[in-house]
């Protein structure tokens, strides 16, 4: 894992708890090729229940480096070459076909991903039917970038109620359709009474919430805070203690956060540094009729003037609808128009557009699986 000291743990602890999460319901396993033992585990332990979870990793890791040493990072490549070999690798070590998302790591800019090629790439294997959807794991600078290009199918973002400065971003690119997988959603486990440890500690205290809990612990609350924001489709929580498991699926249970709890937790962890950046040009950005990210009311085509995709009313209906479906068109134009890209089968250079079927697949199915019952999870750190 990137920043973090690899822990301990055996063999016997990574086949019990990776089964354990698919057992309790959990269905998206996030990892990456610099996760220690993470890939290996997963293939060894679950790939025989492949079907039963998506499964995300990372790329841009350079293939074939010794993991870094504790308080270290390792080297990210953006080329095309590291790019196909990190996918091959990781498909071989988790004893897969496929992987449902693959996920630039370390939120490289635009330009470093097209310098070499390493977008291309990807989309090639996407199209190649080795990866289901393009991701990046992405932070605020480039994060607005890479949602303005729209070619991301899924951002992972960091998150939670006392790290709140992806907030008005995560609502941005949720806007554009993409899916938002939430990491860091359960604040690393600083506010729980066990560990009371770390930055996240010290802003949870900061904000005096104690005295709104009525009996929650800060964990629960912690993991509800993230869960109830209504742009995230999942949360992948990181743990290798199975009472934490538990725990956590327990609180995840628990539902979101009652509104006026939500709202005077914000202002509290707002006064306290944990607020959203940007947040005024997003609350602009809602408030403004002519925003041009609309999708049409009947096929969900992305509709930008800017991209030269018109876009009007629809006065019997009241929605906005693509040049295909407007007029009352119901001839399948409008079908036809859905990610033109996607519909020519895989041409050279493609950009899925949001809106796209295969964008509005990962989201319907993460809402399906999150909501009801899933809380994302990987083994990301393996030793031992
Ligand atoms: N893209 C990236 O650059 C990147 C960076 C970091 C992480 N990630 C991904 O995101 C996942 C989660 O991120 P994260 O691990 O940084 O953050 P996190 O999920 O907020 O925190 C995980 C930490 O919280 C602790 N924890 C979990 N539940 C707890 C509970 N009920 N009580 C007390 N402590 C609890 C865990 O310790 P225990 O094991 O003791 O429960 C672990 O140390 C990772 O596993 C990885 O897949 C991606």
């Amino acid at each position: 894992m990137g920043r973090r000291a690899a822990r301990d743990v055996t063999e016997a602890q990574a086949e019990s708890i990776l089964n354990a999460v698919l057992d309790a319901g959990i269905n998206y396993i996030d990892t990456s090729i610099d996760y220690g033992l993470s890939e290996e585990r997963i293939g060894r332990y679950i790939a025989h229940r492949r079907a039963e979870f998506y499964l995300a990793s990372k790329c841009g890791c350079l293939v074939g480096a010794t993991p870094a040493p504790p308080g270290q990072r390792n080297a990210h490549v953006f080329t095309r070459e590291n790019i196909v070999k990190g996918v091959e690798q990781s498909l071989a070590r988790m004893k897969t076909d496929y992987l449902d998302v693959v996920q630039f790591h370390a939120s490289p800019s635009k330009e470093t991903l097209e310098e070499h090629g390493a977008l291309d790439a990807l989309l090639e294997l996407k199209e190649a039917g080795k990866v289901r959807f393009v991701g990046i794991s992405a932070t605020l600078p480039h994060l607005s970038d890479h949602i303005a290009t729209s070619v991301f199918d899924v951002f992972q973002i960091p998150y939670s109620a006392v790290e709140r400065e992806h907030e008005a971003a995560i609502g941005a690119a949720a806007e554009a359709g993409a899916g938002i997988v939430v990491r860091g959603g359960a604040a690393k486990g600083g506010p729980s009474e066990e560990k009371r440890s770390g930055w996240q500690w010290d802003r949870w205290r900061l904000a005096q919430l104690d005295d709104l809990l009525a009996g929650i612990s800060p964990m629960e609350f912690i993991l509800r805070f993230t869960f109830t924001n209504p742009d995230l489709d999942t949360t992948i929580v990181g743990t290798v203690n199975p009472a934490h498991l538990q725990s956590n699926l327990d609180a995840v249970q628990q539902g979101p956060l009652p509104p006026d709890l939500y709202d005077e937790a914000k202002r509290r962890l707002a006064a306290a540094g944990s607020e959203p950046r940007s947040a005024r040009q997003r609350s602009t950005a809602r408030t403004e009729p002519a925003n041009p990210r609309r999708y049409c009311g009947r096929c969900a085509e992305f509709l930008s003037e800017e991209r030269g995709l018109s876009k009007e009313d629809d006065h019997a209906s009241g929605r906005r609808l693509c040049v295909g479906h407007r007029d009352g068109n119901d001839d399948g134009v409008g079908e036809r128009r859905l990610c033109p890209r996607c519909q020519a089968q895989g041409a050279q250079g493609h950009r899925p557009r949001a809106g796209c079927p295969g964008r509005a697949a990962l989201h319907a199915r993460s809402l399906e699986g999150l909501r009801a019952k899933s809380l994302f999870r990987s083994i990301s750190r393996g030793g031992g």
